[in-house]
């Protein structure tokens, strides 16, 4: 036993003297463009949310969690299938459906517990599972836990896609997951190449659209609607966690046959409690005031283009992209975290990710717009950058 803690204790020490070691910071204040941090002297701009749409601290939004207690109380207090579910997860269920233009929906506590009960539920050792290189580890993870032909193409290479989907012509299905948007590059998968290569190859497409979902497409309905393919995306998962409302739990959207199937054989569904009544409010709020109000997606398409244009006016080189997840490679991971270090001196909240999250030698900071920025919020954040920036030579 203390040899194990022994070791641990050691790593944890090289981490911290290889300048790599994450050290948690602690907010004060609601998730929003400003936050209070107990490191900090002062509130600091934040830049690292996945609130695309802030909607976090949203008063309708809160509210309907608050009423949601009052209703429900904190919880099912075991799992769906022996207790019970409450109409509030019904409603919001419905909505997720019907918000993707498809038949049906089913959440789960997060949206890790959607991927990881996904394809293990349904796929063995007849069928093939396909997955981007660069895919969430959710994904890898689930992927890992299923026991069928797996086979990884690279990130984005449709032409690698479909040697794997040559390769596994003999399996009953073939199925084939992405993230919509790949959250630490940026960038958006090639989803009509994907559904053409799947159709020729009679395979299942799968996209996990958490960072797409309340982000792209004119309303907000993710990257099928950005590429004008609303409801023709068979699966779709999601997470609850980040545009909707940033509480948290996450889904499953895609036929009534496959959610009633996951109902009755999924693990998380079976084994682990239903979303709290008060997160599946808040949710349900947040995907109604989307609805309501499309021009967030506007506001936060727009601050995007802003942030990015004036970063390459500064010298800096994002990696290009349309999505409000804006990196800049720095390399070395201590480094990452120096211009972190610097950011958050010149009062900007923004992480940067070194291995293992990203591969070695391409340590970053990942910046995050979102619809709460005001444009002097992200001027302020591009004064910073261009002081933090020159002092470690990035640019
Ligand atoms: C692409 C992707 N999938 C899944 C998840 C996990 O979502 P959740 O926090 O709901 O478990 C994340 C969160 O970082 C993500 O970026």
């Amino acid at each position: 036993m203390s040899g194990l803690f022994g070791r641990l204790r050691d790593e944890l020490r090289e981490m911290r003297e290889q300048g790599v070691y994450k050290q948690l910071v602690h907010l004060d204040s609601p998730q929003a463009a400003v936050v209070r941090l107990k490191e900090s002297d002062g509130e600091v701009i934040n830049l690292c949310s996945n609130n695309y749409l802030g909607l976090c601290d949203n008063p309708e939004v809160v509210e309907a969690g608050r009423a949601a207690y009052e209703e429900y109380g904190a919880g099912t207090s075991s799992v769906r299938f022996i207790c019970g579910t409450f109409t509030v997860h019904r409603r919001l269920e419905e909505k997720i459906a019907s918000f993707l233009g498809l038949g049906s929906a089913l959440t789960y506590v997060s949206c890790w517990n959607a991927n990881t009960g996904l394809m293990p539920t349904f796929l063995d050792d007849e069928d093939a599972l396909i997955s981007d290189e660069l895919n969430h580890a959710s994904i890898i993870d689930s992927v890992r836990m299923t026991k069928s032909n797996r086979k990884i193409y690279k990130h984005s290479d449709m032409s690698d896609l479909e040697r794997a989907l040559k390769e596994t012509q003999d399996a009953r299905h073939r199925f084939v997951i992405t993230d919509g948007v790949f959250s630490m590059e940026g960038d958006i998968c090639r989803l009509p190449d994907m559904m053409e290569l799947a159709e020729k190859y009679d395979a299942v497409v799968a996209i996990d659209d958490s960072h797409a979902t309340g982000v792209l497409g004119e309303t907000g309905r993710g990257t099928p609607e950005h590429y004008g393919m609303h409801g023709a995306v068979p699966v779709i998962t999601s997470t609850l966690g980040k545009a909707l409302g940033g509480a948290a739990g996450g889904f499953t959207a895609g036929p009534p046959e496959l959610t009633d199937y996951l109902t009755q054989r999924s693990r998380p569904m079976l084994f682990s409690n239903a979303l709290p009544p008060a997160t599946a409010a808040h949710s349900l709020a947040a995907i109604e005031y989307l609805e309501e109000h499309p021009g967030l997606v506007k506001k936060l398409r727009d601050n995007t283009s802003y942030f990015r244009e004036k970063l390459l006016e500064a010298g800096f080189k994002p990696i290009e992209g349309d999505t409000p997840i804006v990196p800049i490679i720095i390399g070395e991971t201590a480094e990452a975290i120096r211009m972190s270090k610097l950011l958050m001196d010149e009062g900007v909240f923004v992480i940067g990710f070194g291995y293992p999250v990203v591969p070695h030698g391409t340590a970053r900071i990942r910046c995050q717009i979102s619809a709460a920025h005001e444009t002097e919020h992200l001027d302020a954040v591009l004064d910073a950058m261009k002081k933090a920036g020159s002092k470690l030579g990035v640019i």
